[in-house]
């Protein structure tokens, strides 16, 4: 199979490191033979039909000098060209998806398959891409772009398959809920904030965490997949942490509670907003993790926890999507 990379952040490299790692295990074991034959950070964009000598691309990436490399190409080449698949992976924007929106569009009206781990296209248009895709008859993968590594949206989509899921509750942001629990241990808004920036959990724009758009954007995707809902971004009331306070977290201690950032669904309302739960809830993580509570109608709650974010983790679900679309393709109807 033949991949395209758009975007060599965190994730596009970390994907690339895997890929060259555990290639010939990705073969042996799901018979998944990738080629990358393209990949294209801001600047720049490479392009090899016979493959791309991925340590090379690494060791420029590092140097800064991915525009010395001989095959330079357009992304046009790249997104429209020899590959099977695009894998983008470009910042998250939430405002208008913008570019992933484009490139997404572009590869599906190409014919090729996408896969992204990025929430700003799903958020804004994620209903037109799914269409888009069906309509161009290719597989629209992503995985990654909730949770990180931890596959919560497979455990709504698939995990649940002949059952009706009734709601969705649970904590998608790793930020806010890192805030919230360094604010019980006494800390300051202010200072927690700061930590979790420092540690890498935060967006660029951490107003996008604070004030609940992530959780909100995570939440389009999950409530899309689980009742078709047709949402974008706008259908979600969302309210943020900020003015929650430490006395407020200090009284809900005292009361065997707990505040949580949390985003819900049922189908029809969608929400994201600071609730204090029960110390002994299952959603009650702590740190950045995340947990995900799903209703179902027979088999009642289940509750999904693991990290939310990190570079090798959101590309570990990138080869998981990779491998389902190997597995669609051969239509030899594997489970994974
Ligand atoms: N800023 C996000 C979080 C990163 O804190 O969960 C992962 O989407």
């Amino acid at each position: 199979m033949k991949a395209v990379i758009i975007g060599l952040g965190t994730v596009g490299r970390a994907l690339l490191r895997e890929v060259q790692e555990r290639g010939h295990e990705l073969k042996s074991k799901y018979g998944l033979n990738l080629k990358v034959v393209g990949v294209a950070d801001s600047k720049t964009a490479v392009y090899n039909e016979e493959g791309l000598n991925i340590a090379e691309i690494l060791k420029m990436k590092e140097r800064g000098i991915l525009n010395d490399h001989p095959n330079r190409a357009s992304l046009t080449e790249l997104i429209k060209g020899g590959t099977d698949v695009l894998v983008e992976l470009t910042p998250t924007n939430l405002k208008d998806g913008m570019p992933a929106v484009r490139y997404i569009r572009e590869a599906l009206s190409a014919g090729k398959h996408v896969i992204t781990a990025n929430k700003g296209p799903l958020a804004v248009e994620m209903p037109a891409l799914m269409e888009l895709a069906e309509y161009n008859g290719v597989h629209f993968l992503f995985s990654g772009a909730v949770g990180g590594g931890t596959p919560f949206i497979r455990f709504v989509s698939r995990c649940l398959l002949g059952e009706r899921v009734i709601r969705i509750r649970g904590i998608i942001n790793g930020t806010t809920n890192y805030i919230l629990t360094r604010m019980e241990e006494g800390l300051s808004f202010e200072k927690a904030l700061k930590e979790a920036q420092k540690l890498g959990y935060a967006e660029a724009d951490p107003s996008a965490d604070v004030d609940g758009w992530d959780s909100a954007a995570k939440l389009v995707i999950l409530s899309n997949v689980a009742f078709q809902s047709g949402v974008t971004l706008r259908d979600v009331e969302v309210e943020g942490i900020r003015d929650i306070g430490l006395e407020n977290v200090s009284d809900a201690l005292r009361n065997g509670e707990t505040y949580k950032l949390i985003a819900y669904s049922d189908g029809e309302s969608h929400l994201v907003k600071p609730q204090r739960i029960s110390l002994k809830s299952p959603l009650n993580v702590k740190g950045a993790l995340n947990a995900l509570q799903v209703e179902a109608e027979i088999s009642g709650k289940q509750t999904l926890v693991g990290k939310g974010a990190g570079g090798r983790e959101t590309a570990a679900a990138v080869i998981r999507d990779l491998v389902e679309l190997k597995v669609r393709l051969a239509g030899d109807g594997r489970c994974l």
